[in-house]
């Protein structure tokens, strides 16, 4: 059978391939699973549906998965955040040619509508005759999101009007699911039944995980790989320090030295994004909701303070909170001229991109792609980033290969965990247990030369652990 697919442009698989090939050699933690799995093939039977960035490192990520047995299908999980050279060359494979693609089926490219990302999304969740995944690996929820959705209103014999909401983006996903349904009214009640689990990847996903198991509504286990400390603590922060910075340079070319730069949030991402700004030599001021991490910001030499108390004096202002209406239209309103406005939370709505949209007399004018000069009646401007989407992966190519191979090796485990021990994981949340979090930061010290420390068995004693590991418990905060 011919392989079904939508991407952007084939002919960009071979610049594609090379950029695989880079970073392949910066993901150790991925080349060794292959090395460890390949053989046995532990995912053979698995039928992955992948909503995530389709970046090179997410093209090595599938092939990962390939490897291992498992057939796969992928979307992007932002409509921003493609790379088509990354989606070309995993549509054509390693050993295909554009005319003759070999690969894994992929729908994404970059500057998707919200229908097409909806469209995109469904196309990946219906294997050819109709059947579904039996896994899910999740970036943010929307994939995971939309089979509850299908599964609770074909429950319920009817799809909500997308009229009864103001949410742009539920109204779209609404009009898809009347659509699907009107086609096979058991369609999504039959996928989520065969589904063993989906892998997230983001604490905004996670988020919804919990909220959905806590409401008694989630249908299938759930690993959640945002909170391995080789995730969160790296991704989160080292990715986010190094990928922050790249977007707006390569959005705006505005020095950010010397300037005042606003993180809103100084959680995981706040703190890489605090410190790449500090980096390149911005004053950062920081707002926090939290007291404790309100509290490690001022411990850092930030400048812990509230949005109006520096709306007026700010030149950046960078929200990551994967909290709403952080910026508000009427913060824009009272900015300096030309402030930067970025996001690099999950979803767009830390900034209220519609109520700036909606200001009587605004203009919006486009720059380039992803970079937008909103121009207020009175004539005074600001620049937003991404339309308010995460602006690393919009305005730039986000994580670099050796952070996501940390993220990556966590989640190829996590795939071998539900998918070969099902019956372990009666519907829930769970973790990946913290030793193979220590395998997957083992897998990647040779590549930086770390020479780790083996203690004796008396000092293992001493502190009441194994030599192996896991070398803290459980509560240890790293
Ligand atoms: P986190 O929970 O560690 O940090 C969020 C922080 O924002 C918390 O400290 C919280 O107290 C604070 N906060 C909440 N509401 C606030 C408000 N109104 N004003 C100021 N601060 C507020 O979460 P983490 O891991 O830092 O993730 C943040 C977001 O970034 C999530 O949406 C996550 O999915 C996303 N993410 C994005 C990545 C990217 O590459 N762009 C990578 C990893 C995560």
């Amino acid at each position: 059978m011919s392989l079904d697919y939508k991407v952007a442009d084939l002919s960009l698989a071979e610049f594609g391939r090379k950029e695989i090939q880079l970073a392949e050699h910066e993901m150790p933690g991925l080349m060794a699973t292959r090395a460890e799995y390949g053989p046995s093939k532990p995912l053979k039977g698995a039928k992955i549906m992948g909503s995530l960035h389709m970046t090179i490192q997410t093209a090595v990520l599938i092939e990962t998965l390939v490897e291992l047995g498992a057939e796969v299908r992928w979307v992007s999980c932002n409509i921003f955040s493609t790379q088509d050279h990354a989606a070309a060359a995993v549509v054509v494979g390693p050993n295909g040619t554009p005319d003759n693609p070999q690969g894994v089926p992929v729908y994404a490219w970059k500057g998707e509508t919200l229908e097409e990302y909806w469209w995109c999304t469904e196309q990946a969740l219906t294997w050819p005759g109709g059947d579904g995944p039996n896994m899910i690996l999740d970036d943010g929820g929307d994939a995971t999101m939309l089979v509850h959705k299908g599964a609770e209103f074909e429950a319920a014999g009817a799809v909500p009007s997308p009229d009864s909401t103001d949410n742009a983006e539920y109204k779209v996903v609404l009009s898809r699911l009347q659509e699907s349904l009107k086609k096979d009214s058991t369609k999504w009640t039959t996928i989520a039944k065969k589904i063993k689990g989906v892998t997230e990847e983001t604490t905004t996903g996670v988020h919804r995980l919990y909220e959905m198991h806590n409401e008694g509504k989630l249908l299938f286990p759930a690993i959640n790989v945002n909170d391995s400390v080789t995730k969160s603590k790296f991704d989160n922060k080292y990715g986010c320090r190094h990928s922050l910075i790249d977007g707006i340079n390569r959005a705006t070319d505005v020095l950010i030295g010397g300037k005042t730069a606003v993180v809103c949030g100084f959680g995981d991402v706040g703190k890489g994004s605090a410190e790449s700004l500090r980096g390149q030599g911005a004053r950062v001021i920081v707002t926090e909701i939290d007291p404790i991490c309100a509290l490690q910001a001022a411990m850092e030499g930030y400048e812990v303070k509230t949005m109006d108390d520096v709306v007026e004096i700010a030149d950046i202002f960078i929200t990551t909170t994967g909290n709403f209406d952080v910026i508000t239209a009427d913060h824009m309103k009272r900015m300096k001229h030309n402030a930067i406005v970025g996001n690099i939370g999950h979803f767009d709505n830390e900034i209220d991109m519609a109520g700036l949209e909606a200001i009587p007399g605004i203009e919006k004018i486009e720059i380039k792609p992803q970079v937008h000069e909103f121009r207020f009646p009175d004539g005074h401007s600001i620049l937003t980033l991404s339309e308010g989407r995460l602006l690393n992966l919009g305005n730039a190519t986000g994580h670099p290969s050796f952070v996501m191979s940390n993220s990556f090796t966590n989640q190829t485990i996590a795939q071998i965990e539900l998918f070969t021990k099902t019956s372990e994981y009666p519907t829930g949340v769970y973790m990946l247990p913290k030793l193979l979090d220590e395998k997957v930061a083992r897998l990647h010290l040779d590549a930086l030369g770390v020479k780790l420390t083996e203690m004796t068995k008396e000092q293992a004693a001493y502190i009441g652990v194994d030599v192996a590991g896991p070398y803290k418990s459980e509560h240890y905060r790293y």
